[in-house]
């Protein structure tokens, strides 16, 4: 190479070595911002704790005592107050793994710290849904005209056994960070992997033929009514996102209580006839458990679950209906009210 050449790469070299010097600078800075901020979250955690833990005592000692007066029905206001505020502090702090995330990822933190961070998390969850649901729904229906191949049938459970197991693992980081979701909805996704494992090693059997029918109609329904609840949930995040709020605010925006009145009432009716499904094919494997030819435990256990399903689902929604039908109509008597 010649000189002017070798020149001109050792002068690039010269201008991107002062880069480097002024990025080791400006990494420098970041690094002792990093432990400024541990150090900072560390307080701030315990801090709270010792909050959180001195409100407890004394509004036990207040419920304890005899006198109901303003003052002391004012501290018991302003105490209740703070403890939201420390709740809300709490929110951007990062949090000790539960149990079962430990065990599956370790002690690594899973903690969103900002709400723009949980919001994004929960969409991707979201549309991870949206995409499964819509694989499993073409899927189910292309089984429904593909019977005699058990190995296809076995790839099918296992990739809802795959993906029941990912949305235990993404619920429980969800929960983590503050979501909201019922236990029951997580125990739902427990057993649907219990269910998925049962029918992927169910012999191909002639209780397994007598039943595939039943349930391959069952999942093309699922994954539709799936995809309703998708529209519903992604809607309620679109709004939410819009209000600039998440958690809290609850269902007492009037625009958003009625979008989602509206939608949930749509939903409804979808849902109740997938639990009447899920009682039917509890039934149904209950009489194949009777027939004289059946010899294998998959049939019970599948009937047990679905019938768990059913019970599961239909108290939680309806108790879900019962208190957001409670807050929408006392809302719209407090807006009479005002009128
Ligand atoms: N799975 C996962 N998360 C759920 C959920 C479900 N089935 N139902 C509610 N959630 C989440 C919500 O997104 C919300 O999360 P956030 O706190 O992060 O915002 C939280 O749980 C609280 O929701 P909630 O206010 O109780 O209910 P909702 O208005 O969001 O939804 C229903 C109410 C009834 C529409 C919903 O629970 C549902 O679709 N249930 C039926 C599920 C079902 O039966 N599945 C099996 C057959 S397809």
């Amino acid at each position: 190479m010649e000189n002017a050449g070798v020149q001109r790469l050792e002068e690039e070299f010269s201008n991107l070595e002062k880069e480097c010097d002024s990025l080791k600078d400006e990494h420098k800075v970041y690094i002792q911002k990093l432990e400024e901020l541990k150090s900072l979250q560390g307080k701030c955690i315990s801090k709270i704790n010792h909050q959180q833990k001195r409100y407890k005592i004394l509004l036990s000692n207040l419920n304890r005592s005899e006198t109901e007066n303003v003052k002391v029905n004012e501290l018991k206001k302003k105490i209740t107050k703070n403890q939201f505020d420390c709740r809300e502090m709490n929110e951007s702090l990062p949090k000790e793994n539960s149990l079962f995330l430990s065990v599956i990822l370790g002690r690594v933190s899973v903690s969103l710290l900002t709400r723009p961070d949980r919001l994004n998390y929960k969409e991707q969850y979201e549309v991870f849904k949206l995409y499964l649901s819509l694989i499993v729904f073409l899927t189910s229906i292309i089984q429904c005209f593909l019977s005699g191949f058990r190995f296809i049938d076995a790839l099918y459970h296992f990739l809802l056994v795959w993906y029941y197991c990912t949305l235990v693992i993404r619920e429980s980081i969800l929960r983590q960070n503050g979501s909201r979701i019922k236990g029951w909805w997580v125990t739902h996704h427990y057993l649907s992997v219990v269910l998925s494992g049962t029918l992927l090693i169910w012999p191909d059997s002639i209780t397994y033929q007598l039943f595939r029918p039943h349930f391959m109609t069952f999942s093309v329904y699922m994954g539709f009514v799936q995809l309703l609840q998708y529209y519903y949930q992604s809607g309620c995040l679109y709004r939410l996102r819009a209000l600039g709020e998440k958690r809290d605010m609850d269902i007492t925006v009037e625009g958003f209580q009625q979008w989602m009145w509206r939608g949930l009432q749509f939903l409804l009716p979808f849902l109740y006839l997938t639990y009447m499904f899920q009682l039917y094919l509890s039934y149904k494997l209950y009489g194949l458990s009777k027939h004289p030819q059946c010899d294998e435990w998959m049939v019970g256990a599948a009937g047990a679950i679905f019938f768990l399903l059913f019970i599961g689902n239909f108290t939680t929604t309806s108790r879900v209906v019962f208190e957001k039908s409670r807050k929408v109509f006392a809302s719209r008597r407090q807006a009479n009210h005002k009128d």
